[in-house]
């Protein structure tokens, strides 16, 4: 008997796009002697389809190929397995992980706490911390209406004005600072800013996609990502760099410019390079992960120093994403490890 598995793509994410991307070639890969694969496509309004064609996932305006899926939980309830292939919120946010723990429906990736936790990146900050694992310096703010309200490590309040907090952010972080959503994937939202007034106007940017506002000190160094696989017995990948086209890795970097270069393994020396895998799996452990995370650091230029950046419990999963490349690399072609994946499902 062939595994039922249920592909979930699509999603009410600004990475609704790249998940169809994702999803297209895990289901050219997934061998088909194993598993009867069920494409499902949730829209960006969040209505689920079946996707029906069965040589490639393509969606278009018109959403061909799809049929409205009537009732979503028998849907599900008839599947064995299912594998979130959603980026974002409601996807790797811990929402749709709720849903599938409520059905007991066996899933590939994270758990609920470990979703949420990954994806909003104040709250990461924190574990990390706890977990004694270098970061940028951050602030952490957070918007009401047209003001803002600084949020110190003891989550003491002090509501104020842009301009105060612009104040307080240029003498504790300084320039260059990067300035986040909280809940962002993608780098949608995200800006760097150099000046204070870039500093304002990427703050008033950044609060249209989220009420939780992150500032962090610029490192100036290579960027570089290792992905980890399994639950108690983790394995690490090799470290693979990235090298954006702009002047850092903005969505046109990552999604448009074809100038983005990948270089697998990092070149970097082969401490470091130890030191990243040891940290990417000390990160998804103390984030609860389980399944699958890709762990980005940077590796500062003047210091060699290894400063985490995020973990994302749902990477990129096209052919050319950095997570199955990385095991490519150490010798684990695409479609074995999408079983590999499927068998951690089982050993929870
Ligand atoms: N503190 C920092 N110092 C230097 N560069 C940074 C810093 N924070 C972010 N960047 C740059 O901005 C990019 C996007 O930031 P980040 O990875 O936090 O966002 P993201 O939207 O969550 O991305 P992902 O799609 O990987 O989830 C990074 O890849 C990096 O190029
Ligand atoms: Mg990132």
């Amino acid at each position: 008997m062939k595994m039922k598995i249920g592909l979930i793509f699509g999603g009410m994410s600004t990475e609704n796009e790249v998940s169809v991307m994702s999803a297209n070639s895990i289901f050219q890969n997934l061998d088909k002697t194993k598993y009867e694969v069920y494409p499902m496509y949730i829209s960006k309004k969040g209505d689920w389809y079946r996707y029906l064609a069965q040589d490639q996932i393509e969606i278009d305006e018109k959403l061909s190929n799809t049929e409205k899926i009537g009732n979503i939980i028998e849907y599900l309830q008839a599947l064995d397995v299912v594998f979130p292939v959603l980026h974002g919120l409601y996807g790797e946010d811990g929402t749709i992980q709720g849903l599938f723990e409520l059905l007991k429906k066996p899933y590939v990736g994270c758990g609920v706490l470990a979703s949420s936790v990954g994806m909003d990146k104040a709250y990461t900050k924190i574990i990390f911390d706890r977990a004694n694992i270098a970061q940028a310096p951050y602030i952490y703010l957070k918007k009401c209406k047209d003001r803002y309200t600084y949020v110190d490590k003891e989550f003491n309040e002090k509501k104020m004005q842009i301009e105060e907090a612009v104040e307080i952010i240029e003498k504790e972080i300084g320039f260059p600072a990067f300035v986040k959503p909280s809940n962002s994937g993608s780098s949608v939202g995200i800006n760097k800013a150099k000046t204070k007034e870039e500093l304002k106007e990427a703050i008033q940017y950044a609060g249209k996609f989220d009420n939780k506002i992150l500032i962090e000190k610029g490192i100036q160094g290579k960027e570089v990502e290792c992905a980890v696989l399994g639950n108690e017995d983790v394995k690490a990948s090799c470290v693979g760099e990235i090298k954006p086209a702009d002047e850092f890795y903005s969505y046109d970097a990552k999604y448009q410019n074809e100038n983005s270069r990948t270089i697998i393994p990092a070149e970097i020396n082969e401490e470091t390079s130890d030191e990243i895998r040891k940290l990417a799996v000390k990160a998804f452990k103390a984030i609860d992960g389980k399944g699958l995370s890709r762990v980005d650091f940077f590796v500062e230029d003047k210091t060699n120093k290894v400063y985490i950046n995020e973990i994302n419990t749902l990477p990129g999963f096209t052919k050319i994403s950095m997570y199955p490349k990385l095991f490519e690399a150490v010798g684990i072609p695409y479609s074995a490890l999408l079983d590999k994946l499927i068998e951690t499902v089982w050993d929870r």
